[in-house]
């Protein structure tokens, strides 16, 4: 029995360490270890076996088991080296995988970027509602139901009362009720308007507001804050240009350009040809806002100014789309 036993080994530990395909390695498999195959039936047959003989037949049963197990497993393993399988596809000296750890919206750099050069500039941020009342966001500023101004204000109503601010000035209001000058805040946010989407136009868009209230405060230190922040945001050399404006809350009031970083000033889509983009509404405070909010005209002046962040961005990296911001296509955002 045992004699039968080893030869059966032999021939088994040839037929695996020999195959030559995972075909052959199973059918071997199948002979020597399967149900059917005669160390099976020897080690089945062991309790019909006379005490002593049994001892010694089982234990050469499950040596000669093991030992073929472990050159099966080799067998196994040299098959599928050879067929570049599993075991040889793991280099372990790759480096691993870097997990995705996401980044920040780049409007949201931007009003960071923004934050710090005007703390810089001794202003502290100030926040407000998203949803307004009508005084906030037009009365108080000068414009009553009937002024022109609200066409292109046009916003997305609540109720009567009750809207989506369009700018961020009803921030200057609400600051200027709560505290006594001197005040000097930027308040930054989200704004809405009714507009008809299109690559300068959204329906949501990003301001950032600025005011300063004190006694004694003149035009010539507004144009050189603003002078001084573009030249922070672009570079000392950029070109910027004052032009008169209207707004019904600062009086005088002027809009702000710079030079078109895209085309640098020779003339594109981007500019309307004209060499330069808006950047800024400014100017100085109505004496009309002082009286809204209880401030005495005669003893405080101010300025105050207010800035399209989404545009600032669109200078910065040349994006020629403002919708891009809004649609959360990460092919754009790990650009920008
Ligand atoms: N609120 C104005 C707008 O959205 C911008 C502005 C702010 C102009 C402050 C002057 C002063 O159009």
């Amino acid at each position: 029995m045992i004699e039968r036993l080893k030869e059966l080994r032999g021939e088994a530990v040839a037929a695996f360490d020999g195959a030559a395909s995972p075909q052959e390695l199973e059918e071997a498999r199948v002979r020597y270890l399967g149900r059917k195959s005669e160390l099976n039936q020897a080690s089945r047959g062991l309790k019909d076996l006379p005490e002593d003989e049994r001892r010694a037949v089982g234990r050469a049963v499950n040596e000669i088991k093991n030992e073929l197990a472990a050159h099966l497993t080799a067998a196994t393993d040299r098959l599928e080296a050879a067929a570049g399988g599993a075991a040889s596809s793991v280099d372990l000296t790759l480096p691993g995988r870097r997990p995705w750890v996401g980044g920040k919206h780049p409007i949201t750099r931007t009003l960071e970027r923004l934050e710090s050069i005007f703390a810089g500039l001794g202003f502290e941020v100030a926040t407000g509602p998203h949803i307004e009342d009508d005084f906030h966001n037009f009365e108080a500023l000068n414009i009553p139901p009937d002024h022109p101004a609200r066409d292109m204000h046009d916003t997305f109503y609540i109720d009567g009362d009750r809207l989506l601010r369009t700018h961020t000035s009803p921030v200057q209001i609400r600051t200027m009720k709560s505290r006594k000058p001197p005040v000097r805040i930027i308040a930054p946010g989200r704004v809405y308007r009714n507009e008809t989407p299109d690559a300068s136009h959204g329906s949501e868009f990003y301001q950032l507001e600025g005011l300063y209230v004190d006694r004694g405060v003149r035009f010539g230190e507004l144009m050189g804050v603003l002078t001084k922040f573009l030249g922070e945001l672009y570079g000392e050399a950029i070109a910027v240009r004052f032009r008169p404006g209207f707004f019904p809350f600062t009086e005088p009031s002027t809009e702000v350009d710079i030079e078109c970083r895209i085309c640098h000033g020779r003339g594109c889509p981007v500019c309307k040809n004209t060499g330069w983009v808006e950047l800024l509404g400014a100017g100085m405070v109505d004496p009309r806002v002082f009286e809204a909010v209880g401030y005495d005209p005669d003893v405080y002046t101010g300025y105050a100014f207010g800035l399209g962040v989404d545009r600032i961005h669109m200078m910065m990296c040349g994006v020629n789309d403002i919708r891009l911001y809004h649609e959360n296509d990460l092919r754009f955002l790990r650009q920008v």
